[in-house]
């Protein structure tokens, strides 16, 4: 069936653009159609009509206008859409036929420049990932700030790096789309997978692509030349991004190998359990460890910051000299106040530049460039007060840009409008040709005043008055009442109501000259701009080099900062093997604990040798997830180099922290199953070395008491009998049968939380100290939750009778009385007794089962069902 011309473009340019949301510029409107169009109104909430397209019908439609693009671009990304941005490529006036159409952009979740869809303290990563068992290569990159890194990985243990990394979005040889989702589940990310053709990850094309974006000859410069499947999937991003920008990638001007073995592993059960940059109750900000110490003042600063307590480090050296130059700024209250002043002055010099050289940034960027840039030199002259190797590092690595910031200051005006095309961007004085071209302009404007004043004295018609409109461009207005006093020489244009509109011939030469003017003025701005621009780029390395320091600076300030205000102190890192800290805290409970109530704190005292497994009892309630959480934190904080919330602290090196929390303790739905948690504590095991840390929350909750019991024992044996997994461990416990092991082996203590029981109630004091619990007091717990008198007397009775293992046959009867009232009383009551049906537990206990088909189990079974009946 035939269509319009212009639903036959638009089919053309969908098809060329698969899988994306398109957005079709027709005039001063985006519009959608088809399947894309449900999308808009539904992600948008905008109208959804119907739109006739010859022969072929109707066709769905929902459009916005042009300008609300700033809004509804954001929220299509955000909602995972690929959005394809389609303009009219030509002047519709001067277009024959249908106006020419091209897309321009397309924007991902994972390749997007908008503020509106970018957060400045988080990266945003577009990942790809090519599989060749054993390893697999992965490439990651932030198109806005032009970070990019590449690394091989052990296919085994990637899932690690995926969770630390937190990509947007990921590209996959579409064979190997289910492996790679499969790895990305185990993650925890919900990134989205693009289907991407697999021969973009072709070897030899890869290392092409890269080659020919670099302009180098080969990737040694990179030390990337063996990194094979790494240079694939870097390959796949470059074309990738070529693809989807069509415009300019200069500022990805290198990319580095990745080198995960200087980091510590957070898995993802670890990061979420920890609270380290996402909380668990709603995955946000609050409570969580970034939001308390994040003291930064630039955006390249804050996600430098996330980054670093993501990966904490994993050798001595590094890790003092952060806390040496953290510690200069601690004790001098001036330079942490000067820097600050400085720092935040300075805008996200990535991102900016990223802007500049994809010809995205506005005049106002331009300007926040230069005042970025011009807080250099005062950085530098801050810096160097300190006498510390670290800061002076720092400060002689800075570049100030004098060069650049003097051509900027000198170019563009102090304020310039938002937009290029409204002008007045380039500084008077810059350009002579500019100049005069804007005198010729304005004088225009005196000129059309004094034609007026002119005209009038000359007609004697007071009222005449002088118009510009599109159409006509510049003309008289005479009213009706004058109609007789309009000289002969007047051109008659147009007749109104009340008026008539004229030209003469002076007035049309003049408007010539300033439509000229005016034309030429906006395009020598365009070009100047242009050429500033340009300028600018040509310093993208120096600016995203200083970008680096300045995140730098920014953090160990920040440190310093935290570490003031808090009261932290710095803690000594050491191969000791050893944790002796006293009197710490809580880095975010102790900072959101209700007004009044105060944090206790409490110490630490571990090593390799009679202190390596703490069981730790109490009651619910008591503090044993905080002050196992505490430690993972107070070790985390100790090797990102900060100060931490402790009176004294030594702390051995740890090279990973294992965390397990019990079932209960993990919101995320579908996950609180026991083969989740049994996963987890396989993982742990095979994973843990001597060095690592682990916390251990609950474990062996998610089955029956024994089941679970049985199972936290054996897995604390196992660490304690096995030389290459003795790690460090920390295991909270309800069953208080394992305090026994304290006894047979000889490195594992107990401690206990302290509470104190006092009218029938109980006291929490949240102190540990060496020693077994005796009691959970759940039910006291149960009680100031606010569950009823009545069940809470109920679960007394029960637990009175359950203490006493065997029940006497008075209890047994007065048990049953107690159920029966209950049961009068309309509760549910699940019964105790019905498994002291003896005959039948004998009848089972004496089934042979390593002698029965299964078709003999099956009869059985029946057999002893209808008992179950009878
Ligand atoms: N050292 C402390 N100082 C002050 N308050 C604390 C301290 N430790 C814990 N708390 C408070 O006690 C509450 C309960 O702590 P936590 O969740 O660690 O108990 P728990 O022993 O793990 O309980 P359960 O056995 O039910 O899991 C915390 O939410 C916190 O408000
Ligand atoms: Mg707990």
């Amino acid at each position: 069936m035939s269509q319009t011309p212009l639903m036959a473009q638009y089919y053309k340019i969908k098809k060329e653009n698969p899988d994306t949301v398109l957005l079709f510029r027709m005039g001063d409107f985006y519009e959608t159609f088809e399947e894309d169009a449900k999308i808009a109104a539904k992600v948008l909430g905008i109208t959804l009509t119907k739109r006739a397209n010859g022969a072929a019908g109707e066709v769905p439609l929902a459009g916005f206008p042009h300008h609300a693009v700033e809004s509804y671009l954001p929220k299509l990304v955000r909602a995972g859409y690929r959005v394809a941005i389609c303009e009219q490529l030509e002047d519709p006036k001067s277009a024959k036929g249908i106006v020419k159409r091209g897309v321009i952009e397309v924007v991902t979740p994972g390749v997007v420049f908008s503020d509106g869809v970018l957060d400045h303290k988080r990266n945003n990563y577009l990942m790809a990932v090519f599989i060749s068992a054993p390893v697999a290569g992965v490439a990651f990159c932030d198109i806005s700030t032009g970070d990019f890194f590449l690394f091989d990985a052990d296919l085994a243990t990637l899932h690690d790096r995926i969770s630390m990394i937190a990509p947007s979005e990921v590209l996959a040889p579409g064979k190997q789309r289910g492996e790679v989702q499969a790895l990305l589940d185990k993650a925890g990310c919900d990134a989205r997978i693009t289907k991407t053709e697999d021969w973009i990850f072709n070897r030899e094309y890869a290392k092409e692509t890269l080659l020919k974006h670099f302009g180098t000859v080969n990737l040694k410069g990179f030390g990337a030349e063996n990194l094979e499947p790494a240079v694939q999937a870097a390959g796949a991003v470059i074309h990738y991004l070529t693809e989807t920008q069509k415009a300019q990638l200069t500022h990805l001007n290198k990319m580095q190998v990745f080198n995960a073995s200087g980091y510590m592993v957070l898995d993802q059960a670890t990061k979420r359990n920890l609270e380290i940059t996402s909380s668990m109750t709603d995955g946000g900000r609050e409570g969580t460890l970034f939001a308390v110490l994040d003291k930064t003042e630039t955006p390249m600063g804050g996600r430098l910051l996330k980054q670093w307590i993501s990966a904490p480090l994993t050798s001595l050296e590094p890790v003092r000299q952060r806390q040496n130059a953290v510690e200069v700024l601690f004790s001098n209250k001036k330079m942490r106040e000067k820097l600050k002043k400085s720092l935040s002055g300075v805008g996200d010099l990535e991102r900016l530049i990223s802007r500049i050289c994809t010809g995205r940034a506005t005049p106002r960027e331009l300007v926040a460039l230069k005042y970025s840039l011009m807080e250099v030199p005062e950085l530098v002259k801050i810096l160097a007060e300190a006498d510390n190797p670290v800061m002076a590092t720092l400060r002689s690595s800075l570049t100030p840009l004098g060069e650049l910031t003097t051509k900027l200051a000198g170019a563009i005006s102090d304020n310039p409008p938002a937009a290029l095309a409204e002008g007045n961007v380039i500084r008077r004085g810059y350009s002579i040709e500019l100049d005069e071209l804007r005198e010729l302009l304005y004088s225009g404007q005196d000129w059309i005043a004094d034609f007026q004043r002119t005209e009038r004295e000359r007609t004697g018609i007071s009222s005449l008055k002088v118009s510009f409109n599109k159409v006509f461009g510049y003309y008289i207005e005479i009213s009706n009442a004058h109609k007789e006093k309009v000289p002969p020489e007047y051109i008659r244009k147009q007749t109104l109501v009340n008026a008539e509109r004229y030209i003469t011939p002076d007035l049309k030469v003049y408007e010539e000259k300033v439509l000229h003017a005016e034309e030429n003025t906006r395009a020598l701005e365009a070009e100047l701009f242009n050429d500033v621009r340009i300028f600018t780029a040509s310093y993208t390395e120096q600016v995203q080099n200083n970008a680096k320091l300045i995140a730098m600076i920014d953090c160990l300030n920040s440190f310093a900062e935290a570490a003031v205000e808090y009261n932290y102190v710095k803690p000594i890192v050491n191969d000791s093997g050893r944790i002796e800290i006293k009197g710490s805290r809580h880095p975010v409970v102790e900072r959101i604990l209700p007004p009044g109530e105060k944090f206790t704190p409490n110490d630490y005292s571990m090593d390799r040798e009679g202190s390596r497994i703490i069981i730790l009892t109490g009651p619910n309630m008591a503090g044993k997830s905080v002050y196992l959480r505490q430690l993972g934190l107070l070790v985390l904080l100790a090797q990102t180099g900060s100060f931490i919330p402790a009176v004294s602290a030594e702390i051995g090196m740890i090279d990973r922290i294992f965390t397990r929390v019990g079932a209960s303790d993990n919101i995320t739905a579908g996950e609180s199953t026991f083969l989740v948690e049994m996963q987890e504590a396989a993982n742990i095991l095979n994973n843990a070395t001597e060095k690592s840390l682990i916390l251990l929350d609950e474990i062996g909750r998610g089955t029956s008491t024994f089941d679970g019991l049985s199972i936290a024992w054996a897995i604390t044996e196992f660490l304690h009998e096995n030389p290459r997994r003795a790690a460090k461990t920390l295991f909270a416990t309800h069953y208080h049968e394992l305090n026994e092991m304290a006894e047979i082996f000889s490195g594992i203590k107990n401690y206990r939380v302290q509470v104190r029981e006092f009218d029938n109630k109980v006291i929490f004091l949240h102190k540990v100290s060496p020693g077994s619990a005796d009691h959970s007091y759940g039910i006291q717990v149960a009680m100031m939750a606010g569950l009823p008198p009545e069940v809470t007397a109920r679960a007394k009775e029960i637990l009175i009778n359950l203490e006493g293992k065997e029940l006497t046959p008075y209890e047994v009867k007065k048990a049953k009385k107690a159920q029966k009232e209950s049961e009068d009383r309309g509760f549910y009551q699940l019964s105790l007794f019905e498994f002291t049906d003896d005959a039948l537990r004998k009848e089972i206990a004496d089934i042979k089962v390593e002698e029965l088909t299964p078709m003999q189990a099956l009869n059985k079974l029946d057999e002893l069902k209808k008992k179950l009946k009878e």
